[in-house]
């Protein structure tokens, strides 16, 4: 019972995170859920949010003893590498109890027509010339597109980019990702020849791996590194 009263700090910004903390919180557990800041919508979470950066490793073990955190659970995005690997550091240096949970990637499937690369810059030298490309891509990994002036870009985005995109050829669409039916009617209404993506795992934005798979249209997908154990 004691275990009630200890904070538990949940690296979070990602709807398994939120959950989790709502599951914690209903049970009656102290939760503390970290959130970067760097979502202009994140997910309602129950329980204590903090918002923002600890200032790396030192400031996440400050963080830890000065609020005697009990457990640090890491639920972030796959992507998310910087603050897992601080995570590691800071339960190595204060020896603090630690769960980390990822979803799991995609697996590609018989009709998946997938290039897998491991890097951002593979994934744009990986586009054959002259390709239609929907990139289902963060605003912040759109740059080194740039580089291809021979590719038509279609950009998806939920939100006006707050960095300019220096690419050629574009035209942004702003939306969240749709049903499978609403993304092949986007990918046929534009001629995508070939999508870009990052394998995140999850439901929420798996409907263009499915309308792809039915249409045929070849995923350029950019594999996660591995959140490895230090
Ligand atoms: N990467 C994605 O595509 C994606 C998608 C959906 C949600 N998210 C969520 O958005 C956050 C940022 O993603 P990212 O790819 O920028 O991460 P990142 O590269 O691993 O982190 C960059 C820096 O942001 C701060 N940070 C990240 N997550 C934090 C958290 N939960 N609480 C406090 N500080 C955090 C840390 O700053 P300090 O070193 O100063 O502590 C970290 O060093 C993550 O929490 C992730 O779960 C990311």
């Amino acid at each position: 019972l004691r275990v009630f009263n200890k904070p538990i700090l949940i690296l979070g910004g990602t709807f398994e995170a939120a959950n989790l903390a709502a599951t914690l919180h209903t049970r009656g557990h102290h939760v503390i859920t970290s959130l970067a800041g760097k979502t202009r919508e994140p997910f309602p979470v129950k329980g204590n949010v903090r918002v923002g950066g600890f200032g790396g490793v030192d400031g996440l073990v400050r963080y830890i003893i000065e609020h005697k955190i009990y457990m640090l659970v890491d639920i972030t995005h796959p992507f998310a590498n910087n603050i897992s690997l601080n995570a590691r550091k800071a339960i190595y240096i204060t020896g603090v109890k630690y769960r980390q949970y990822q979803r799991p990637p995609w697996q590609q499937l018989k009709d998946d027509y997938w290039h897998s690369v491991p890097t951002i810059d593979a994934a744009v030298e990986a586009i054959p010339p002259k390709a239609r490309v929907l990139l289902a891509l963060g605003q912040q990994h759109i740059s080194p597109f740039g580089a291809r002036y021979d590719v038509n870009y279609l950009i998806r985005m939920v939100s006006q980019p707050h960095i300019s995109l220096l690419i050629p050829h574009h035209h942004i669409l702003f939306q969240k990702p749709g049903t499978v039916n609403q993304e092949r009617t986007l990918l046929v209404d534009h001629g995508i020849t070939h999508i870009v993506c990052r394998n995140s795992g999850g439901v929420h934005s798996y409907a263009k791996v499915v309308a792809a798979r039915l249409i045929k249209i070849p995923i350029i997908m950019i594999d996660r590194q591995k959140k490895i154990p230090i």
